[in-house]
């Protein structure tokens, strides 16, 4: 919440509200006065010499003067090590159990009195005091961690902080670190591993934001790696890029310095080509959930849609239109005086039947559901809360208590694997009204504070799944612990159906329930240009599912920017118009129609390529690989590729090069290898290399590999047209068609396609058993 919004909410409620929220602050900040105790003296420890190791499965234990490193290689090649002790589980991030090491992968003496395990695809290196250094099997390092450090409370009470340096290649850089306004290449700077809401809006300037993770992906000439360090608590990484040829002569290696509060010291490193790195991601922390078709069509939401009959004037104004639209957000105005999982049923008399109506049109009802539950006998969710015990405590026993938009809220412990089952009973009522998706807000989570962190009590209690522990453990789960308490209580509901959710906060491993979205972004250029760097990131930490609210959350775009935005919008997993309560509009008709009819273009052509985005939701599930990719994904080598942020593939087959500043009807655009076809005029370029393009107002460019094949929407008993851009002279092609399995849980047929030239024609086969066949969808030759 930022000024302006705390003045209104005061105006709204009466000073009331701006005197509890203040008293709520201090209340915090009492709290963990009595109940967290100040750090006392600290003593630094490191490893220390090497005194021995122990062989185990995949790799060992090499213990030192002061420290033990479980290392050890799993099947697949993905490297784990832990100090002191620290295994993989328990993990919030982890989709089940760790992987198995690799039986072939052995501990063996280094010649310099260190330690080593090789294996097939990696060679980890532990140094006699403590270093780990990870290798291709070409023996180029990767990464290497130095000796960590600890800093461990004298009296022996109170969690140990630690600091891991690392370094990597001098080309290097950095991506991830979970959803970054300023990415998605991570410059030089600190990044803080604390979910937060940046009160009110964000710009690329502000960071951290609501979803943060310890997983970098770093791609250097050498290779990508990703490293996952296995920890929630509060943290902050301090990233470096390195230099060529530095000072005199020699290269200043990339560093990452990663801080943290307390917690185990762990971590994963993966490595390979980035689309290898990401599966083995998606193999350890789970595959993306596959959204329902109609959550990859348009939607459209906004904090302030007065009533059933400003949604049904909405909807008709988007069918009058001809303007798709395939789901319709109520955000918290629907609620009855804000409180979850009620509605205002003077302004919404029938929702049910509404949900009906809408559904009829083909247009879904999606609810905002937010954690906090107004703290007040009578209010159906905190009774039962209340009963049950769900409610996060302090640490003498009393509920924590904050200040959101109901009123005065307590926080339901979703830790807690018995509050999850009873949280994702709740969802029965949004079904029963009529809703078919859902919408977390608010989950870092937010308790409003004119000063000091917008969030619960560092102190406050938490069960963690039966371990026990504070906030600042929990914190960070937080919005990934509701998402898994959404998720399960919805597959219990609905089992025919695949739930549909996203999520404002969440960590590592989240997208196996859901997605996310941008939250706040400000209304600007700027704010355009974070979009995508958000969207992004994301991806490369397994997230692929996430949009931005299209045209910003804040203010009245131009006309200019919300068509530009728009068009982004159409090309991203998640395309959702979104704004605040005292924004301006958003539906498309509102900028004149000059943008109505640009927006009602990128509407339809996100439409036709319906099927495109389900086969690329179904191989995110089964690859990791995310729907939007950085241009550098088919090419890490490509240095110039790699700094580039303005232009992203979607999939394998597009090319998508936004426009994100004023005045712009030209654009460069940077192609990696192979020949593109602007689809707008089926002219053919050549990479790697620069091109100049057109992007008038009516359209983005968005370049076509030569050879794909791309399922669209068409004529024909399927619906599914093969759209085939020809192949290079002398070249073959090809794509993936993973066809719609409707609402439940069938699994389609990936369907393999090639194209090739023959006889001065290009010809379309289905890839069989037993060699090809006809494609069975009709082929449509463009370009
Ligand atoms: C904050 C969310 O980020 C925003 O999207 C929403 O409209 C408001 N909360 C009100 O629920």
């Amino acid at each position: 919440m930022n000024g302006r919004e705390l003045l209104r909410s005061m105006k709204d409620a009466g000073s009331a509200r701006g005197m509890r929220t203040v008293r709520s602050a201090w209340r915090r900040r009492r709290t963990d006065g009595r109940d967290l105790p100040a750090r006392g003296a600290e003593r630094a420890r490191v490893p220390g010499p090497v005194t021995g190791a122990e062989p185990l499965a995949g790799g060992g234990i090499v213990r030192f003067a002061r420290a033990g490193l479980r290392v050890w290689v799993a099947v697949g090649g993905g490297v784990f090590w832990g100090w002191d002790g620290a295994g993989p589980s328990p993990s919030y991030a982890l989709a089940g159990e760790p992987p198995e090491p690799d039986p072939r992968a052995v501990l063996e003496p280094d010649t310099d009195g260190g330690w080593r395990v090789v294996s097939e695809r990696v060679t980890v290196l532990v140094s006699r005091f403590g270093g780990v250094e990870v290798s291709t099997p070409g023996g180029v390092v990767l990464r290497r961690e130095l000796p960590p450090r600890w800093w461990e409370p004298v009296d022996g009470d109170g969690p140990a902080r630690w600091a891991q340096r690392s370094e990597v290649a001098a080309d290097a850089r950095f991506f991830g670190l979970g959803g970054r306004a300023s990415g998605p290449r991570l410059r030089d700077g600190v990044y803080r591993l604390w979910n937060t809401d940046p009160k009110g809006s964000f710009g690329p300037g502000d960071d951290p934001l609501y979803l943060t993770m310890p997983v970098q992906l770093v791609v250097a000439d050498a290779g990508t790696h990703l490293a996952f360090y296995d920890n929630s608590w509060d943290g902050r990484v301090t990233l470096g890029e390195g230099e060529e040829g530095a000072g005199s002569g020699h290269d200043r290696p990339g560093t990452s310095e990663v801080r943290m509060d307390g917690g185990p010291l762990r971590c994963w490193v993966l490595l390979g080509s980035p689309a290898r790195v990401l599966r083995g991601w998606a193999a350890l922390t789970g595959g993306p959930a596959v959204p329902p078709a109609w959550a990859l069509g348009p939607q459209h939401a906004r904090w302030g849609f007065g009533d059933a009959a400003e949604v049904r004037r909405i909807v008709a104004g988007y069918r009058e239109r001809g303007l798709p639209l395939s789901a319709l957000h109520l955000d918290i105005d629907h609620y009855d005086g804000h409180r979850v999982f009620t509605v205002d049923r003077r302004r919404f008399p029938d929702l049910p039947a509404l949900a009906e109506e809408l559904r009829s049109e083909g247009v879904r009802l999606v609810s905002v559901v937010d954690p906090a539950v107004k703290a007040e006998p009578g209010n159906d969710t905190y009774d039962s809360g209340a009963a049950a015990g769900v409610f996060v405590r302090d640490a003498h026993g009393e509920d924590v208590r904050g200040e959101v938009w109901p009123g005065e809220c307590v926080y339901p412990d979703f830790t807690d694997p018995a509050v999850r089952v009873w949280w994702g009973g709740l969802y029965e009522e949004r079904l029963a009204r009529g809703f078919a998706g859902f919408w977390h807000d608010m989950n870092e989570p937010v308790s409003f504070a004119p000063f000091g962190d917008m969030t619960l009590p560092r102190s406050a209690r938490h069960a963690l799944d039966g371990r026990g522990g504070d906030h600042r453990e929990a914190h960070n789960v937080y919005g990934l612990t509701m998402a898994m308490a959404g998720y399960e209580g919805l597959r219990r509901l609905r089992p025919e159906e695949r739930p549909f959710l996203f999520s404002r906060s969440g960590w590592a491993g989240m997208q196996r329930y859901g997605g996310t979205w941008s939250g706040d972004v400000r209304t600007g250029w700027p704010g355009l240009r974070a979009s995508l760097a958000l969207v992004l990131g994301l991806g490369l930490c397994g997230v692929p599912y996430s949009g931005p609210d299209v045209g910003g959350f804040t203010g009245s775009p131009s006309p200019e920017l919300f068509l530009r935005w728009f068009q982004l919008g159409a090309y991203l997993p998640l395309f959702r118009t979104h704004a605040a309560i005292d924004a301006g509009r958003r539906e498309p008709w509102e900028f004149g129609d000059e943008v109505l009819g640009h927006a009602r273009a990128a509407l339809l052509e996100r439409e036709r390529l319906g099927p495109y985005f389900m086969t690329l939701a179904q191989l995110a599930r089964l690859t990791g690989a995310p729907y939007v990719r950085p241009v550098w994904w088919g090419s890490p080598e490509d240095r110039a590729l790699r700094d580039c942020e303005d232009a992203f593939l979607l999939g394998d087959a597009l090319l998508v090069a936004p426009v994100l500043a004023a005045g712009v009807v030209r654009r460069e655009v940077r192609l990696p290898r192979g020949r593109w076809y602007d689809t707008a005029t089926g002219e053919a370029y050549e990479g790697p290399g620069r091109v100049l393009l057109d992007a008038p107002r009516s359209r983005i460019p968005v370049l076509a590999r030569a050879g794909a094949v791309v399922p669209v929407r068409g004529e024909g008993p399927a619906g599914i047209e093969l759209e085939v851009w020809p192949p290079a002279p002398g070249r073959t092609g090809g794509g993936v068609v993973v066809r719609d399995p409707g609402e439940g849980w069938a699994r389609s047929e990936v369907e393999r396609y090639t194209s090739r030239w023959e006889g001065g024609g290009v010809v379309v086969e289905r890839v069989t058993e037993d060699g090809t066949a006809p494609p069975g969808l009709p082929v449509r030759v463009r370009g």
